[in-house]
């Protein structure tokens, strides 16, 4: 790693609709360097990465690459420069298919002018190779699952064989042996000189990948060092300005009467034989690997899905779910794992993505009403700390987390007495993490019957009573949330070990 940075942001300021969201910000990256750039949901790290990359125009400030003064006045300038970035939400066009996705912009020709389709495959192929996916090139992308949109986000920079490469919260929809290898690649690029500037809320992804760290908070820079120097905890404090605990969340539990009861419910070639039951006032978890069954066994549960059999009971009542409708009449609500493909809508207001499910609660005389709308969403914006200075903006102008608070918000405005979180703190801080644990378990305590989805086993470890673990499609594994540990789980959810516990 040579000593002069090859890139530095200088003084970088930006402010939207004169509310400053970058101050004075600087920025050092060497060359051949993972650089980490971290900071709470809000504290303007896509901000400042769209600055680098062209989306957006400093109101002052200067970039400097090589050594020489560079003005980043649109994405097409800055990708000439060597920078490549994968945004945080996915920039891939779904009516086009791999190979179009890949070369759109840069499409190879011959010296009439004729596409090189053929071409463009092979070096699709390629390059998808490196990462281990195998797709048909000529596949339309909407064909695809979310993670292997977000590959060929990360597959689309590494054809540009770039010098400097941003990754935006790269991994947030990739399964554990994706991101692995995503970091063989990143290794494998440093080594060849290349730097990243890497964005992830995943602190033990920092640690194992990243070479330096610098963080923002509120639009300033409060820190910056090597990452083998500082404790996970430091980082943490100079983040969100406190520590925060490992330990678990709830100690002790009283439940109430079984709300949900579920027999036999199998999917074919999905889920198979799936029994459970939820009390009221039960926190449940369900974790596992990628590929365990669990969203499809949950999204039919909520009538997304209908192919499947089973008995499904609410309150010891038989129920036939095959429309999400008819979900959230009988009860259950469901937080959908992915928000960049299922939950939000981009060209509506923060306030209006809130209420969309929840219309009902703001009809009177007929009409919504705006303004209990807006008072609801402030109370909202207030518990779980929402960065929005004007909830009338599109959604998109929010940043990440923040839009998933919104959708936390939306489905608890709904007020289900059975709610689903799939994967609920994507792309949420460490901090705010914190602040939505505590609300999930505040549900359960008002009576509420919650099931939690996570493929991070220490989230179902803090705050579930009780904890299933899948595999294939199965149940594998049943514990008291305070008797399982991370290394049980594991061996049960990558199917080195399986018999049923009982659970009380
Ligand atoms: N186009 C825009 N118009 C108005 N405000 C914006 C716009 N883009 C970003 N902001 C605001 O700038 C602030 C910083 O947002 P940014 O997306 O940079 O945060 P972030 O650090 O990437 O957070 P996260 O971890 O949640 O992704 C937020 O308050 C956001 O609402
Ligand atoms: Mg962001």
């Amino acid at each position: 790693m040579s000593a002069d940075p090859f890139m530095i942001m200088k003084n970088i300021e930006k402010s939207f609709n004169g509310v400053p969201v970058l101050k004075k910000v600087t920025l050092e990256i060497q060359r051949g360097e993972i650089h980490a750039l971290l900071g709470e949901n809000g504290a303007g790290k896509s901000t400042l990465m769209n600055v680098l990359g062209g989306v957006h125009q400093p109101d002052n400030g200067l970039i400097n690459l090589n050594g020489e003064a560079v003005k980043m006045t649109t994405p097409r300038v800055s990708q000439a420069h060597g920078i490549s970035f994968i945004h945080q939400e996915l920039n891939v066009v779904p009516d086009l298919r791999v190979y179009e996705n890949m070369f759109l912009g840069s499409e190879l020709r011959n010296k009439i002018g004729f596409l090189k389709v053929e071409e463009m495959c092979r070096q699709t192929s390629s390059v998808l190779e490196q990462l281990g996916v195998s797709i048909n090139p000529k596949e339309y992308v909407r064909n695809l699952d979310t993670s292997y949109k977000q590959l060929i986000e990360i597959a689309k920079a590494l054809l540009h064989k770039s010098s400097l490469i941003i990754m935006d919260e790269p991994t947030s929809s990739l399964a554990e042996h994706e991101v692995n290898r995503l970091f063989k690649l990143m290794n494998n690029l440093k080594n060849s000189g290349v730097s990243i500037i890497y964005i992830s809320h995943k602190l033990k992804e920092i640690k194992k990948v990243c070479d330096r760290y610098t963080v923002l908070r509120d639009g300033e820079v409060v820190g910056t060092g090597c990452i083998e120097n500082e404790s996970l905890d430091t980082i943490t404090k100079l983040m969100v300005g406190k520590s925060i605990s490992e330990d678990r969340f709830i100690h002790g539990h009283s439940f109430g009467p079984v709300l949900l009861e579920v027999n036999h419910l199998t999917s074919e070639g999905l889920f198979n034989n799936i029994d459970f039951t939820v009390r009221k006032g039960e926190i449940l978890g369900f974790t596992g690997l990628a590929g365990d069954g669990r969203t499809e066994l949950f999204e039919s549960l909520f009538g997304y899905r209908k192919n499947y059999s089973g008995s499904i009971k609410i309150n010891n009542q038989p129920v036939k779910i095959d429309h999400p409708s008819k979900a959230i009449k009988a009860g259950i609500g469901l937080v959908p794992k992915d928000r960049k493909e299922n939950a939000i809508i981009k060209d509506l207001s923060v306030v209006h993505n809130m209420s969309l499910s929840a219309m009902r609660n703001f009809e009177k005389f007929g009409f919504i009403r705006d303004q209990l709308e807006n008072q609801i969403f402030q109370s909202y914006k207030e518990k779980l700390n929402i960065k929005v200075h004007n909830a009338g903006i599109t959604i998109d102008k929010l940043s990440g987390g923040n839009q998933q608070k919104v959708i936390i918000a939306k489905w608890l405005e709904v007020n289900t007495d059975i709610i689903i979180f799939d994967n609920p703190t994507q792309g949420i801080d460490v901090g705010a993490k914190q602040e939505i644990y505590h609300h999930i378990i505040t549900l359960a305590e008002q009576g509420k019957a919650v099931i939690i989805l996570s493929s991070e086993a220490p989230e179902v470890l803090k705050i579930c009573h009780n904890i299933y673990v899948m595999y294939q499609g199965e149940i594998t594994a049943r514990f008291k949330g305070e008797e399982a540990t991370e290394d049980e789980i594991m061996s049960y959810a990558t199917g080195s070990k399986r018999e049923a516990h009982q659970i009380g």
